[in-house]
C-alpha cells in the first residue's frame, strides 16, 4: 500500500483513508494475484470469494477457460489491428454478433472500450438524430465518467461539480421513484424539456445503491419518447447480457429502447463495450465527410473482440440469465431471511439496503474472504452482484456469514 500510495493519483489513497475514519475500520485493499471462477487469491495468497464480478464484469466468471483459450489463440494470430479503416475479421465477427442479439430487426453496432465510451457514442447518435442537445437524466443514475456521460451523472452532485464548466449544460435530472409508477412518471415530466432528445436511464440502478424503477416505468418512458420525439437511451452496462435474469432486462420490462449501451460482462475480462442502435437511428452517423468523426484508436481490439465472442458463446451455451434468474431468487430469500432486511435488484445483481453505512460491514466480510461492494448514497446498500457461474454453496456460505455476523452496518 505504501508503493501504491508513491504512485497513483492522491484521490484513491485519500478516498481510503477517509472511508477508514468514517468507518473506524481499515479499509486498506487486497492486492489481486490471481482469480479463477469464483474465487480471487491475493498478493499474500489468501483466498476471497468474489460478489463483486469485478465490478460486475465477470459474468462467465473470473478466467473462463473459453475466453482464457480465444485471447490466446486471438494473440498468436493478430494482436492490433487498422480500427474502423480496415477492421479485423474478429471485429466484424463480433459486430455480426451484436447486430444479431440487439432488440430490433435490423440493428448497427459501435464498438468501444469502457462503458463510457458506449453512453458518449449513445449520447452524440441522439444529437445528430434528433437535432436536440437536451439529456434527461435520472438522481442516482450512474453512466461512467467520461465528459458525456458524467454531465449525466446523478450518483453524487460532488462527481460532476469540479468540472460543470466543461459539461453539457442542457442536462435535466428527474427524481428517481422505486415505489409509484404516477411518482415515477410525474418527475419525468416535471424534468423534461423541448430540449431533450436523450433520454439515458438504467433499467435498475446499480451504483446509485441497486434500486428499480417501478413496474411499467421504462416502457412508459418508452412511449413519452415516442411521442416527444426523443431517443430512449438505455445503459445495460451492468445489467444486461443475463446479470438480471434476461439478455436485456430492459426488453424483459416491456420496453423497446432506441439505443442500447452493453459493457462490463461483454469482454469476458477484458475491456469491450458497444453502443447498440436500431438501424434508422444509426443512420444518422450516414453521410460523413470521408473521415470517421467518432472513433478510437483501440476500439474493435481483436484481442477484446476474441475474447467477448468466447464470453457470449459461454453466457448463452451455459444458459447463464436463466441460472442468474433462478439462483437469484433464492440467494434473494435466503438474504432476507438471514438479515431481516430488504433486498432489491433481480437475477444475481442484489442489494441488501441498510440504515447506516455499509463500509464497517464490507470490511468485515472482507476479512471474513468476501469480496462485496457498498452502494447507494451514503453506502447504505450492501451490493451483491457475483459470477453468474458461482457455486451455490458459496452462496449459501456468504449468507452464513452475513447472518452470524449480525446487524454489520454502521
Ligand atoms: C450502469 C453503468 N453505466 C456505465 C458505467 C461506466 O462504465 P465504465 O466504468 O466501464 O466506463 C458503469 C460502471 O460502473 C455502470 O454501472
Amino acid at each position: 500500500m505504501d508503493r501504491l500510495a508513491r504512485s497513483e493519483c492522491p484521490a484513491f489513497t485519500a478516498r481510503r483513508a477517509r472511508r477508514a475514519e468514517a468507518s473506524g475500520a481499515s479499509q486498506d485493499p487486497i492486492v489481486w494475484a490471481e482469480a479463477r471462477g469464483a474465487n480471487v487469491v491475493d498478493a499474500d495468497g489468501n483466498v476471497f470469494v468474489d460478489l463483486t464480478s469485478g465490478f460486475g464484469v465477470q459474468a462467465v466468471g473470473h478466467a473462463h477457460p473459453r475466453v482464457v483459450e480465444a485471447v490466446r489463440r486471438q494473440a498468436g494470430r493478430l494482436l492490433h489491428g487498422l480500427g474502423d479503416l480496415h477492421p479485423s475479421d474478429v471485429k466484424i465477427a463480433l459486430l455480426d454478433r451484436l447486430a444479431e442479439l440487439a432488440p430490433w430487426d435490423e440493428a448497427r453496432v459501435v464498438l468501444s472500450l469502457n462503458g463510457a465510451d458506449a453512453v458518449e457514442t449513445a449520447l452524440k447518435t441522439a444529437v445528430l438524430a434528433t437535432g436536440r442537445s437536451g439529456v434527461l437524466a435520472f438522481e442516482g443514475g450512474y453512466h461512467g465518467l467520461a465528459h458525456g456521460p458524467l454531465a449525466a451523472c446523478g450518483y453524487a452532485p460532488g462527481f460532476r461539480r469540479p468540472f460543470a464548466a466543461q459539461l453539457n449544460p442542457h442536462v435535466r435530472f428527474a427524481a428517481w421513484h422505486e415505489a409509484e409508477l404516477g411518482d415515477a412518471l410525474a418527475a419525468v415530466d416535471a424534468a423534461w424539456g423541448d430540449d431533450v432528445g436523450a433520454v439515458l436511464v438504467e433499467p435498475l440502478q446499480g451504483r446509485g445503491g441497486i434500486r428499480p424503477a417501478p413496474p411499467g416505468f421504462l416502457a412508459a418512458l418508452a412511449e413519452r419518447c415516442r411521442a416527444r420525439g426523443a431517443l430512449l437511451v438505455v445503459d445495460e452496462i451492468l445489467t444486461g447480457l443475463g446479470r438480471c435474469g434476461a439478455r436485456w432486462l430492459s426488453v424483459a420490462q416491456g420496453a423497446e429502447p432506441d439505443l442500447l449501451c452493453a459493457g462490463k460482462a461483454l469482454g469476458g475480462g477484458l475491456p469491450v463495450s458497444a453502443c447498440l442502435g436500431r438501424a434508422d437511428v444509426m443512420a444518422a452517423w450516414g453521410a460523413p465527410d470521408g473521415e470517421a468523426i467518432h472513433t478510437g484508436t483501440f476500439y474493435g481490439h481483436p484481442l477484446g473482440a476474441a475474447a467477448a465472442l468466447a464470453a457470449l458463446d459461454v453466457l448463452e451455451e451455459e444458459a447463464l440469465a436463466a441460472r442468474a434468474q433462478e439462483l437469484g431468487e433464492r440467494f434473494a430469500g435466503a438474504l432476507h431471511e438471514a438479515t431481516g432486511r430488504p433486498v432489491t435488484g433481480a437475477g444475481l445483481m442484489l442489494g441488501v439496503r441498510y440504515e447506516g453505512s455499509t463500509l464497517p460491514l464490507v470490511a468485515r466480510l472482507l476479512a471474513r474472504g468476501y469480496l462485496t461492494l457498498p452502494a447507494g448514497a451514503g453506502a447504505t446498500t450492501l451490493q451483491l452482484a457475483p459470477p453468474l457461474t458461482i457455486d451455490e454453496a458459496l452462496l449459501d456460505g456468504f449468507v452464513a456469514t452475513l447472518a452470524e455476523l449480525g446487524d454489520g452496518a454502521g
